[in-house]
């Protein structure tokens, strides 16, 4: 018995995940269904690790070990622990674990991204913004697209007249008492994912895309608002929504291995308005250097909607804290930095320092305050979005998932047009 699986295993020598990509280059259907390669017209690339489905070709044990050596083992490690929330399952080496920037849902397959699911279907630019196309809005799967079959400029499309149909309907999604937040959560999430993962999305293409999600983000804020006035808290991974009232003077918000609170007791309010913010992992932005989520405060003191969505530009008098539980990290306090930048920024050099506030660490604590901030946050046209980093960073060899958008800091990370790959940082 023994002998026969012996001559079993020398006999059938290449297993799952062990062949090299290069190998399906005259095949893509092949390389495509490998689950961790992708043809990208001419050869078989190699998929970033994040990307990858078969963790075996992450796999590799000792020699003689007896376990198969995956194709991209030296690049990659497998997870220890996989989850049903998201489809990752491998790592770049040495990371060690997930890194929530790069969490991939798995793609739902209900619906159309083109039209609205139901009796009478209907197209994504021909749905009036009325209560009863909120429901039928719902039914849109940005997901739907069939991205390995079509253009990037057709995904493109289809994604921003999803987004702009969710803007078109901001009122009827803010004021509706049936409009549940999840909805506007969730096309933001799916859009972020997709302009981060597809790529034959150029940067050109994701920046048009970007300021429609975050406005969907925005939106979604406003719901919250009046969906639950007292307090709400989502957490996406590398997206997070969370809001309360004024008069609860501070608002605390999770990401991977911190915690930053804004703490907003020193704000003379006459109105009691509501914190609301989303935060996002910064690497999926190409920050890599980054000791927080970026943070985005909109807060307002006017959740009506009637022509437009008011943020509060006399909001200040507030600092944030910084809470980091990642017993690995050394933090030295001249070292810790605030970063901003406006939401609109598009390149590396609108990320600026926070100059106006000094930073203050408590080891024992494990936490970095800032002094209070008093410059306003929002105005008609800013949007400010903070950070604590260790300052300028480098894209080193991450180029390939880490600075699509190009906002990280250092003429290392910045766009470069004339690179001949799709992720242009020089
Ligand atoms: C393989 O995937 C790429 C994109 O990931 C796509 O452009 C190409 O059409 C696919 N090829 C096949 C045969 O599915």
């Amino acid at each position: 018995m023994i002998y026969f699986f012996v001559l079993l295993a020398v006999v059938s020598s290449v297993y799952v995940g062990e062949q090299v990509c290069t190998t399906f280059n005259a095949d893509a259907t092949l390389c495509n269904a490998s689950g961790y390669c992708r043809h990208d017209g001419t050869i078989c690339v190699n998929l970033p690790c994040y990307m990858v489905n078969e963790v075996a070709a992450c796999r590799s044990g000792p020699s003689g070990s007896g376990i198969p050596t995956g194709a991209l083992s030296s690049k990659c490690d497998s997870l220890e622990q996989f989850s049903l929330q998201y489809d990752n399952v491998c790592v770049d080496k040495g990371d060690g674990k997930l890194n929530f920037a790069f969490v991939r849902f798995s793609k739902t397959t209900d619906g159309s991204a083109l039209q609205t699911t139901g009796t009478t279907p209907t197209g994504v630019g021909a749905l009036a913004a009325t209560e009863a196309n909120m429901f039928a809005l719902y039914t849109i799967n940005p997901w739907k697209s069939p991205e390995a079959s079509q253009s990037a400029a057709t995904l493109q499309t289809e994604l921003e007249a999803i987004l702009d149909r969710y803007i078109l309907f901001y009122q009827v999604l803010i004021e509706t008492t049936n409009s549940h937040p999840f909805y506007l959560e969730r096309t933001a999430y799916q859009a972020l994912q997709l302009i981060r993962d597809q790529v034959g999305f150029d940067y050109t293409m994701r920046r048009a895309i970007l300021p429609k999600i975050w406005q969907v983000a925005e939106i979604a804020l406003f719901r919250i608002a009046k969906f639950s006035p007292a307090y709400y808290q989502t957490n996406y991974y590398f997206l997070n929504f969370a809001s309360c009232p004024y008069s609860r003077r501070e608002l605390k918000i999770n990401g991977q291995l911190h915690t930053v609170r804004i703490d907003w007791t020193d704000y003379l309010y006459t109105v009691n308005g509501y914190m609301q913010v989303y935060s996002y992992a910064a690497e999926q932005f190409g920050i890599r250097n980054a000791l927080s989520d970026i943070i985005a405060l909109r807060p307002t003191t006017s959740v009506a909607t009637a022509n437009a969505i008011n943020l509060d530009t006399g909001f200040t008098a507030f600092y944030l804290e910084w809470t980091w539980t990642d017993t690995n990290l050394v933090v030295v306090e001249k070292d810790i930095k605030l970063y901003q930048f406006d939401e609109s920024a598009a390149t590396a050099t609108n990320v600026v320092k926070q100059i106006t506030t000094t930073i203050t660490c408590t080891t024992a604590t494990k936490t970095c305050t800032t002094g209070l901030i008093t410059t306003p946050i929002t105005s008609a046209t800013t949007r400010i979005n903070y950070y604590f980093s260790y300052g300028p960073g480098k894209c080193v060899d991450k180029t390939e998932v880490q600075c699509k958008l190009s906002i990280e800091q250092g003429t290392q990370c910045n766009y470069n047009a004339g690179l001949p790959t799709d992720y242009k940082c020089s």
